[in-house]
């Protein structure tokens, strides 16, 4: 069998793409490679991606709280529940944060590691925060419960000024 010249290369191309397993194939191949322009965590017990993904779940039971809030949907028992949801996993991300952790994908800064103190304080004035949260909202009193959300939402946004890339 004669490889096809390049007249018949493009009629090659337009029978492969009419092969619908084929076209499934390259949609795939091109979603993927657009959702995975991040470097993979390779190092042994992947650090820098469980912080992330325990990050990624505390902003779960977090993000809820502020839509009841902004959307004036106050549901005082699942506020409560998701305010115990977060501190319950407020506690996650911050043993992944050892010596040497400080490769791609992070997006932590080197003051991480340069100022240790100060993210040692910033870590307190969140997990304050969140029991003031959680006792506001074990209240179910909704007059009370915004003060706490904001000073919680500040200790993130706070934290995230010195030591986390925009
Ligand atoms: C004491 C510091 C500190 C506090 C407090 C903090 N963060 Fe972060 N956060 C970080 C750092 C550092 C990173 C970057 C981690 C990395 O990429 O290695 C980060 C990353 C994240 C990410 C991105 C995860 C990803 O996949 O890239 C989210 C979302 C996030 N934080 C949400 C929150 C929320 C919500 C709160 C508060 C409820 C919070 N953080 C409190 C320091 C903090």
């Amino acid at each position: 069998m004669r490889t096809p010249g390049f007249s018949q290369l493009p009629t090659a191309i337009m029978s492969l793409f009419k092969n619908s397993k084929f076209r499934a194939f390259l949609l795939l191949t091109v979603a993927f490679a657009a959702g995975c322009g991040e470097v993979e965590d390779t190092r042994p017990g992947q650090p820098v991606k469980h912080r992330q993904m325990a990050f990624k779940e505390m902003i779960k039971s977090f993000e809820p709280m502020g839509v009841m809030l902004r959307k004036d949907r106050y549901d005082a028992d699942k506020f409560a529940a998701l305010a115990a949801d977060l501190v319950s996993k407020r506690e996650a991300p911050w043993s992944y944060f050892g010596p040497d952790t400080n490769y791609p994908p992070t997006k932590a800064k080197p003051e991480v590691w340069s100022k240790t103190a100060e993210f040692e304080q910033a870590k307190k004035d969140f997990l304050a925060a969140t029991d003031e949260l959680q006792a506001a909202a074990q209240s179910k009193d909704k007059s009370r419960v915004a003060a706490p959300y904001q000073k919680v939402y500040d200790a993130c946004q706070s934290c995230h000024r010195t030591f986390r890339e925009r």
